[in-house]
Order: C-alpha cells, then sequence, then structure tokens
C-alpha cells in the first residue's frame, strides 16, 4: 500500500499556447504526473473544462489543491474505482462541471500514473490490472492526420481531419511509413498550392488547403499513397466533426446547404472511390438515426465522438440503435480513468471498436500511447509527425510495443 501524500496542480500551456492543468500526486516517494489536453470541436455532453473568464484554469487548479486534495489524500493511490468514486462524488454533477473535467481527469490519470511507478510498471502494464477489456488488435492502427480542416484549421475544407493509416501490425513500419507518406503528400501539396501553403501546420499538424472541396483531401492522400507505392497498404480515415458545420437543419460547406440524406450519399461515393477505414462523427452529434442508416450501407466502421463522448450512457444508446461500429476514446471527455475504463470495458463487451485519441489542443504527455497499448485498442489518433506533442506519443507506442515483444 502507498499512501497519497500530496497533490499538487499548477498551470502549463498546451500545444495552441493556451494554459492547461498539471497535476502531480505524490505517493510516498513515487509521483506520477498528467498534463491535461484540450480540445476544440467538443461534444456538448462532454465533462466540463472549468475556465476563468480570462480562458486561465486557476479554479480547476485551485479546486485540486484544496477540494479534491482534502477529499483524497491518505486513500491507498491502487484504489484507483475508489478514488475516482471519491472524487465523482465530491463533484456531483453530471458533467464535472463543479469541480472541472480538467481537474479531474488531471487528478485521475496522475494517480494511476503515481501507482504504476510505484509498483515498478509501465503505465501500459499498470492499466492492465485495473480492467478486462477484450483486445481488437495486438497493437493499434496508427491514425495519422495529414490534412486538416473544420475548426482545426483556416480552410474552406469542411471535414476536419484526413487521416492516411498504414496497413501493418508493426508500429516501427507504420512510422516509416509515415514518413515516406509525409514526404511525398508535401510534394502533392507544394506542387498544388506553393511551398507557403506546404509549411502551413494546422492544430494536428495536417497540411492546410487553400481551395478545394470535400473530396480534395481525398484525392490527395490517394495520390500520396500511389507515390509512395502503398498501393493497398494504407487506409484513409475521417473525422468530419459534422456538428462543426451543422446549422439550421442542414450542413453549410462552402456555402451550400447539404441534408443528412445528401451526405450520406457522398459518403457512399467516397467510400466506392477510395480506400476507407472508418469515416467519425459523419452527422450532427444527436443524430444518432443517420449514423445508423449510414452505417447500415456499409461495412467502413462509422465512428462516434462527439456521438459518445467516451460515455457509456451515450455509448450505450448508439449500440442500442446500431449507431457505430467504433468510437473514441477520449479520457477527458468524461473526466476520470475508471469511467474511460468502463466505456471500453463495455464497447469490447458490445465488439465495438476503440480508437484511442489526442485532442488538438494537446500537451507532451504520452499517456494515451499505453491506454491504447494496454487494451489492444483498434487505432491510436495522434496528429501528423509534423508536430512534436504528437510524435512523442506514437513513439512512446513504438517503444512499449517492442518492449513487450
Ligand atoms: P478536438 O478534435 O480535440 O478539437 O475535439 C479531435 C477530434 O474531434 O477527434
Ligand atoms: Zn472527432
Amino acid at each position: 500500500m502507498h499512501k497519497i501524500t500530496d497533490i499538487i496542480a499548477r498551470e502549463t500551456s498546451d500545444s495552441r499556447g493556451r494554459p492547461t492543468v498539471s497535476v502531480t500526486v505524490h505517493a510516498d516517494e513515487h509521483e506520477g504526473t498528467f498534463d491535461v489536453p484540450s480540445g476544440a470541436s467538443t461534444g456538448s455532453l462532454e465533462a466540463c473544462e472549468l475556465r476563468d473568464s480570462d480562458g486561465r484554469v486557476s479554479r480547476a487548479i485551485d479546486n485540486v489543491n484544496t477540494l479534491i486534495k482534502r477529499e483524497i489524500a491518505g486513500m491507498d493511490v491502487h484504489d484507483q474505482s475508489q478514488i475516482d468514486a471519491k472524487i465523482i462524488a465530491l463533484d456531483g454533477t453530471v458533467n464535472k462541471s463543479k469541480l472541472g473535467g480538467n481537474a479531474t481527469i488531471g487528478v485521475s490519470i496522475a494517480v494511476a500514473k503515481a501507482a504504476a511507478k510505484a509498483e515498478g510498471m509501465e503505465p501500459f502494464e499498470y492499466l492492465r490490472q485495473l480492467a478486462d477489456i477484450k483486445p481488437s488488435r495486438k497493437t493499434p492502427y496508427l491514425y495519422l492526420n495529414y490534412i486538416n480542416g473544420g475548426k482545426h484549421a483556416k480552410s474552406p475544407i469542411a471535414f476536419q481531419e484526413h487521416m492516411l493509416v498504414p496497413d501493418t501490425n508493426s508500429v516501427t513500419e507504420a512510422l516509416e511509413m509515415a514518413e515516406v507518406l509525409e514526404k511525398a503528400l508535401y510534394e502533392i501539396v507544394a506542387k498544388k498550392y506553393g511551398a507557403e501553403t506546404a509549411a502551413e501546420v494546422g492544430d494536428e499538424g495536417g497540411y492546410v488547403l487553400p481551395e478545394g472541396t470535400y473530396e480534395t483531401p481525398f484525392e490527395l492522400s490517394a495520390q500520396a499513397i500511389h507515390d509512395s507505392g502503398y498501393d493497398g497498404k494504407c487506409f484513409i480515415a475521417a473525422d468530419v466533426a459534422a456538428s462543426s458545420f451543422f446549422s439550421e437543419g442542414a450542413y453549410v460547406m462552402q456555402g451550400e446547404r447539404y441534408s443528412a440524406d445528401d451526405l450520406r450519399e457522398i459518403y457512399l461515393s467516397l467510400i466506392k472511390k477510395f480506400s476507407i477505414l472508418s469515416i467519425e462523427d459523419p452527422f450532427f452529434e444527436e443524430s444518432f438515426e443517420d449514423f445508423a442508416k449510414l452505417q447500415k450501407q456499409t461495412d467502413v466502421r462509422i465512428v462516434g465522438d462527439d456521438l459518445t463522448v467516451t460515455n457509456k450512457a451515450m455509448l450505450t444508446r448508439a449500440i442500442g440503435t446500431c449507431s457505430v461500429r467504433a468510437i473514441i476514446i477520449k479520457p477527458n471527455q468524461i473526466g476520470t480513468l475508471s469511467e474511460t475504463l468502463d466505456t471500453m470495458h463495455e464497447a469490447r463487451s458490445r465488439d465495438v471498436d476503440c480508437i484511442v485519441s489526442h485532442r488538438s489542443g494537446e500537451t507532451n504527455d504520452d499517456f494515451i500511447a499505453d491506454l491504447a497499448f494496454a487494451f489492444g485498442c483498434f487505432g491510436l489518433k495522434t496528429g501528423s509527425l509534423r508536430k512534436p506533442e504528437r510524435v512523442i506519443k506514437y513513439k512512446r507506442l513504438e517503444k512499449i510495443s517492442s518492449l513487450a515483444e
């Protein structure tokens, strides 16, 4: 047993330069730190990110250093579920709005990291003691986001993320392929739009296209795959984040209004033309039926993110309506590690795949790589190789997958 002896929260910055919470939990001579990320295209049912009126996070930090510390100091750092239950009860709201989801997830994951240290284990090994979750794959697919749009870039492209997914079980090979693909895409973008455009980097490390339609990023991605000699060896995936361009009952792309049926036809035609592995949030976040209609017409994984917000109740609803075959897992969407693991467990017991994801405002923390690897998740989605805070997570995955061999 190792008692929690101290908890210290302080302010740090995320990759967009915005203030965020860093929490260190001490358990005797061991400690664990988690730096909390922050989303831009957030689902409305996500755990509340507590911010002061000037954008700082001092109230969330105070909540950790006073209320949460008082509640859980002295507890055994290995009692993850009891610690999280205490935090949830102390908060008492449905969306962590009293303490702040950024405060609660900071503590919750820092507790697990400190506990792993106390056991002399890697976080992924320790995580396996906390939950029994059916694996999807030996190592997760790398979801490398190479063309940014929507809320993540100043671009007319409405879909938020266009990803390249190397089809291999080896993380090292996937990263080698990612570098080749990156170079090929650079050449394509520079030739089509100029070197200045090719030098621009979106929030998650992708290229930012100054013009084009929803189809352009798919064409460029397919071209990059072809130029790299990876035809048949690399998938394309998309995160549409459709809530971000849904307005007054229609989807508005470049001034044109599209119905859900129009959009479904668009997805089905993209699926016919390109080698697509998954499509995330293809419709507005409350459109369980539209998700289901599309999922019924394709074998491609339809993925819930804003739809399901790592929330077990929302996932159960999405499973009941046959809306998704995969879900995005973002621990800060729900606010504690135990609830995250519960949602993952539920997903896998119903044969829904989990894709663990970063946020668009990230930190240098690499815990999500351990989370994805520990449970053999379907994917790890953490941007491109053009931004260091994303590379850190892929490199961590490479390291732990080789450790475990
Ligand atoms: P966010 O984007 O972190 O801005 O929510 C990531 C995603 O939607 O998957
Ligand atoms: Zn998303």
